[in-house]
């Protein structure tokens, strides 16, 4: 699982990582649009873990699209590593846009500065026009995930590709309350996170989470050590179908 880092900042972004990082993550999720590359680059640093047994991301915001290296050595900078193990084009833009970007990110690949390189927020159809006209695959497509957004066709599509699906968002995107969650949550004696975090992994997607609160951070990692049975997995997958729509109010 990795450590998302959204709306984390300043010293609390440090010690969050430091944190997250002395209970046992090392795959860390940040943003050059987050704004707090640097204190991620300090709670890494003060973790003491070894560069060699951690997983650095980052994403380039398209918007900045033309400006990809200046961006990427800023972002080495900042976290104070010497390579990324994954860069991602944090949404796309269109056809010719998108390409144009990817092509430095191949580059980036090839000079030794990332490791793997992928996409975020991109659909089948986006995807395949990258493929056909770069001839490279994406490592990663890191996206919205959850009962809600269970996608069958993207999910065939980018295991056909050999694309690893991230999941992020897997609290904020979900539905807390409802009642199959719950039911599941009561069952395993678990919270109803630990049960989205869980299906993410019967899924074999690796889910991206936030968590500031060390109590949150360790309680995610659990997720590991328990298992839902196929059909408690089919009921959340039904999620998408239902029409439940919040707890009465
Ligand atoms: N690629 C993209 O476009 C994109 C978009 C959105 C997000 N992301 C990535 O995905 C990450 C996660 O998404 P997100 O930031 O939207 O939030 P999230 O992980 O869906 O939810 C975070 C919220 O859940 C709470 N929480 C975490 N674990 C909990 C637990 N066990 N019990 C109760 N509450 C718990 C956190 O509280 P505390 O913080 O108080 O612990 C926080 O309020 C981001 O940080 C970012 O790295 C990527």
């Amino acid at each position: 699982m990795s450590l998302g880092t959204w709306r984390m900042r300043g010293p609390a972004a440090r010690r969050g990582v430091e944190e997250a990082l002395a209970l046992g993550y090392r795959c860390v999720d940040t943003a050059t649009g987050y704004g707090n590359e640097r204190d991620v680059g300090a709670g890494i640093r003060a973790s003491g873990i070894e560069r060699g047994d951690l997983l650095v991301v980052t994403k380039f915001p398209e918007e900045d699209a033309g400006r990809e290296r200046e961006t990427l050595l800023r972002s080495l900078d900042l976290l104070g590593v010497d390579h990324l193990d994954l860069w991602l084009v944090h949404g796309p833009l269109d056809p010719d846009g998108s390409l144009a970007v990817w092509e430095r990110f191949v580059e980036a690949r090839e000079a030794g500065l990332v490791r793997a390189i992928g996409v975020s927020n991109f659909l089948p159809t986006q995807v395949d026009d990258l493929v056909a006209r770069s001839g490279v695959v994406p490592a990663v497509n890191q996206v919205a995930f959850g009962p809600r957004l269970l996608d069958p066709v993207l999910a065939r599509h980018h295991a056909a590709l050999g694309i690893v699906v991230q999941g992020h968002s897997p609290f904020s995107e979900n539905d807390l309350w409802h009642p199959v969650l719950r039911a599941a949550a009561g069952h395993h004696g678990r919270s109803v996170h630990q049960i989205l975090l869980r299906w993410h992994l019967e899924h074999g997607v690796p889910a991206v989470a936030k968590a500031a609160s060390p109590a949150h951070l360790a309680a995610n990692l659990t997720a590991h050590e328990f298992t839902l049975a196929p059909a408690e997995v089919e009921a959340i997958d039904r999620i998408a179908d239902d029409a439940w729509k919040g707890p009465a109010r």
